[in-house]
């Protein structure tokens, strides 16, 4: 099997994994990415074919909302809802100790938003995605008010981050997000306290909220490839 194909089954397969741990009767919050998107159709899957019963879901984006509407899991909204069961998001990079950069969707904001709320919280990831210190391989995204992006760039260079606004693919000028907001992406040469860094950057004034998550994950499933095929685990 090709490597992108390998790729793709072992998303699916972390995927289905996350989705087959979905109880019925659950509140759940619906991650963003290529990974959790699997998620979203297995979840659906399971609906349709009446393993699983009354469950809503929380989207963290647009993109996931879309999803979900697709695969036919009802939606609900943080007003209507006391407590969230389960979430299942993707990340960027993951830790040792299950610390997390998101954000390379642009999404992370109502991701922590939705992730943290949950009363467990499950990340889906392929192993390319763990590292020994955060920002190794990742830039750690921001996202900021349009009208604060160039102070919050300065501070951000304060901090001794390399900061960039990320510009649109296929769309002249910045990427927005769902919010109508802007994205710096930081590289950082090391991330020695996530912990402190989170507080700090959120604390600039014109940031809404950065891509570290530290202490929210409670179970990551890590799709690897082996040889030919491809096997799940956790930790
Ligand atoms: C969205 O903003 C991100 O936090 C995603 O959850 C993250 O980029 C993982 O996406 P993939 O599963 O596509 O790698």
């Amino acid at each position: 099997m090709a490597d992108t194909d390998l790729s793709k089954v072992m998303k699916q397969e972390v995927g289905k994994e996350a989705a087959n741990r979905v109880q019925s009767n659950s509140i759940l919050g619906l991650g963003t990415g290529s990974t959790t998107a699997y998620a979203i159709q297995y979840i659906g899957e399971r609906l349709q074919r009446g393993e699983l019963q009354n469950i809503q879901g929380i989207p963290t984006s647009f993109q996931a909302e879309v999803l979900s509407k697709q695969y036919g899991i009802p939606l609900t909204t943080l007003d209507a809802i006391d407590h969230m069961d389960l979430a299942i998001d993707g990340a960027d990079e993951v830790d040792p100790n299950k610390n997390l950069i998101k954000g390379g969707g642009a999404a992370h904001t109502r991701e922590k938003v939705v992730d943290t709320l949950a009363d467990q919280f499950i990340v889906v990831v392929d192993s390319g995605k763990l590292v020994d210190k955060l920002g190794s391989t990742f830039l750690l995204p921001v996202e900021v008010i349009p009208m604060a992006v160039t102070p919050v760039l300065r501070k951000l260079e304060k901090f001794g981050g390399k900061p960039e606004l990320r510009m649109g693919v296929k769309k002249a000028g910045p990427v927005v997000t769902d919010q109508g907001n802007l994205v710096i992406d930081v590289k950082f040469d090391e991330i020695a306290n996530p912990r402190e860094l989170e507080k700090e950057i959120n604390n600039i004034p014109g940031v809404l909220e950065n891509g570290l998550f530290v202490g929210v994950t409670d179970v990551v499933l890590v799709g690897e490839v082996k040889g030919d095929q491809t096997n799940i685990r956790e930790f």
